[in-house]
């Protein structure tokens, strides 16, 4: 495929912005990269020196991939605190600098905040206080259910200075999944707010944590933080966290936490219905997440970064919270949504604050261009310097409207390839070193080993233009450790199917140059506006329902979407399909998940294809739901291939 090449050369760029010169030119890439997979005990040994250590680490990299003992440790004899890090070494320098602009969902009715990095350390000292005297412990586990505000950042930090571990639950998650995992990490405490306004909306959290705690142990104290104010009900295991941090003291001296210690848990959905608890640990996490957004974003001291994503997903963890506060940059928080009140919303926020480096998903870009490039042009945009892009590929229409509408050709855009497993970037661009290709994640982040496999034989396929899985050959330091409570479930997962290697999920092409891009996951999940899907999570939904006996969930193509869900559901004998019954669904669905397992499309299925032994043919599904029936391919080995013309006859998706 050609593609047109864009070099985007770094020294004029941002009209108005005196630009620095970037961390990473060409020549300084190719040897640094050099130097991290030659050495990379040298080389993470003076990366290490980024973070600020109360025990100064002796060992480096001690990783095994080997079968039956995969084991991961990094930096493992160094001890430090990430609050530390994150505030309190840069009190001295930027006490007084804003550490997070906090941006509310309705700009007309709210004011955004500056919270200094002064500020920061008070709030979070109170908070880790408070959850002391809730009886959180070092070690203890702390589920964190919070709307986009600063307090989910305070609590985060809180959790670290008193080396409790986190596990954020998406906002949008649905009771049900909220207590799976209050239950799944034993958790003592649950943070939660009363509402969460987002998009003009209220998500009732509290009652939702209400409604999930009647799931789990009686001991479970619920801290609930005051939001909108709105009415909620209150009983005996509830703890109001503004009375109580009034009253707390500000001082809370940071915990000692060894660098393999857990720093925090978040689900994530894989092939099988239930979600993954990833653990990533203290030291290496911290440290990658806070070299790859200095060097990827380009980011220098005084500027103004925004990721967009939501402190629920690891995008929020490594480039809203640990990244950009291990560097003292200034980050901005933002409550809302891209379209609200208005599809201006995102380049008003750029213009107020003078955001410098802007990171979104294309699914994001997708709707706003759809708005058109009004929305765009009446906001002044000069402080850009750098577009981020990440959660699926991005499609060429996007990448170019991206870069000449919002970056105006000024702005490199660094399409990031990484995952909730990975910690932070693995495969991307970097400012000022790398020509662009639209489209494409291209180089691999120091210290990462990128291999192609054949699929089937597990070979390694040498060259370029080639095609694959892909996989990495070796440790970096922002690598899960393990499942939580399970790492058996981690070795068969990340390990199990291409033996020595992290298996990562996803096909890719390495190009003629030697550039990667990734094709799409190559397992059962599904990219839902940037967000992981796993299909049998939401067929066990549907299953559920006592009116459904069976079903088969696949991705299809989606303008806005990347990808949408489609389901094919067969009923109960006597169940009659209905459009009553399809509303049914979809809000049984949303109540079980939450709103982003919404099936976009329900097809009734009399029959799924099975194969004799009874395997449901996922890629003919697939092909049905793609609008793509003409190239079934071989369907001989079906126990009844009349099924698959019902199937076509009655397809949802047609163009
Ligand atoms: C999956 C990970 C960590 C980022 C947010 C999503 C897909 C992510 C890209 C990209 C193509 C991408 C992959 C990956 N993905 N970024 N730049 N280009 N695909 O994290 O929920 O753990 O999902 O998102 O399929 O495996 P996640």
């Amino acid at each position: 495929m050609k593609t047109k090449e864009i070099t985007q050369p770094m020294g004029d760029v941002g009209a108005t912005v005196d630009h620095p010169k970037p961390h990473v030119t060409a020549k300084d890439y190719a040897e640094m990269y050099a130097a991290s997979v030659r050495d990379p005990n040298t080389f993470w040994a003076e990366q290490g020196k980024r973070l600020d250590w109360i025990k100064p680490f002796s060992k480096v990299k001690n990783t095994s991939f080997e079968p039956g003992n995969i084991d991961i440790r990094w930096f493992e004899d160094g001890t430090l605190n990430v609050s530390a890090n994150c505030i309190d070494r840069h009190l001295a320098k930027r006490g007084d600098q804003t550490a997070i602009i906090w941006e509310p969902d309705d700009s007309r009715t709210e004011k955004a905040q500056h919270i200094t990095y002064r500020q920061l350390h008070n709030s979070v000292c109170k908070m880790a206080n408070v959850l002391r005297s809730l009886g959180v412990d070092k070690g203890d586990r702390v589920v964190i259910y919070l709307p986009m505000i600063p307090e989910a950042a305070f609590a985060m930090l809180a959790c670290t200075r008193i080396g409790a571990i986190h596990s954020i639950v998406f906002a949008g998650f649905s009771p049900d999944a909220l207590g799976a995992r209050i239950n799944g990490c034993d958790a003592k405490v649950v943070i939660t707010a009363d509402f969460a306004p987002r998009g003009g909306r209220e998500t009732p959290l509290k009652s939702n944590a209400d409604t999930a705690l009647l799931h789990c142990k009686e001991h479970v104290k619920c801290l609930v933080v005051k939001r909108t104010g709105g009415q909620t009900t209150w009983t005996n295991r509830d703890h109001d966290c503004n009375a109580m941090m009034d009253e707390a003291s500000a001082e809370c001296a940071p915990v000692e936490m060894a660098a393999e210690d857990p720093l925090f848990i978040l689900y994530t959905s894989g092939s099988t219905g239930q979600p993954k608890g990833v653990v990533h640990t203290t030291g290496g996490y911290l440290l990658y997440a806070a070299m790859t957004h200095q060097i990827v974003f380009d980011y220098h001291d005084g500027d103004i970064f925004w990721c967009t994503a939501d402190v629920g997903w690891v995008t929020g963890h490594s480039y809203i919270v640990y990244g950009p506060l291990a560097n003292g940059a200034t980050t901005v928080m933002f409550e809302g949504v891209p379209t609200y009140p208005d599809a201006g919303r995102f380049w008003e926020v750029c213009a107020e604050h003078k955001v410098n480096q802007f990171y979104t998903a294309p699914t994001a870009i997708r709707a706003l261009m759809g708005a058109g490039n009004d929305w765009v042009e009446k906001h002044d945009l000069s402080s850009l310097r750098v577009l981020g892009s990440v959660g699926e590929p991005i499609n060429p229409e996007a990448w170019n409207w991206y870069n000449d509408v919002v970056g105006k050709g000024n702005c490199p855009i660094v399409d990031t390839f990484w995952q909730t497993e990975t910690g932070g970037h693995m495969l991307t661009p970097l400012p000022g070193a790398t020509t662009l290709k639209p489209g494409a994640a291209q180089q691999p982040f120091f210290g990462v080993q990128p291999v192609v496999l054949e699929p089937t034989s597990g070979d390694v396929v040498e060259g370029n233009g080639v095609e694959g899985v892909l996989c990495i050959k070796d440790s970096w330091p922002g690598q899960m450790r393990t499942v939580w409570g399970d790492h058996e479930r981690f070795e068969k997962t990340y390990f199990g199917d291409y033996k020595g290697y992290y298996f990562s999920g996803d096909g890719c092409r390495r190009d003629e140059d030697g550039d990667y891009w990734i094709t799409g996951r190559v397992d059962d999940v599904i990219n839902v506006s940037g967000h992981r899907m796993g299909t049998a999570e939401v067929e066990s939904a549907l299953v559920a329902h006592a009116k459904v006996a069976e079903s088969a969930v696949v991705g299809y193509p989606h303008d806005v979407k990347g990808q949408g869900i489609y389901a094919y559901v067969t009923l109960m004998n006597g169940q009659e399909p209905s459009d009553e019954l399809r509303k049914e669904l979809e809000v049984w669905v949303r109540t079980e998940i939450g709103p982003i397992a919404k099936p976009d499309l329900i097809q009734w299925a009399p029959g799924l294809p099975k194969t004799r032994s009874g395997k449901i043919m996922r890629r003919i599904l697939r092909k049905i739901a793609e609008d793509d029936y003409d190239s079934l391919g071989d369907t001989s080995t079906l126990a009844d291939p009349l099924v698959v013309d019902d199937l076509i006859a009655n397809r949802m998706n047609r163009r």
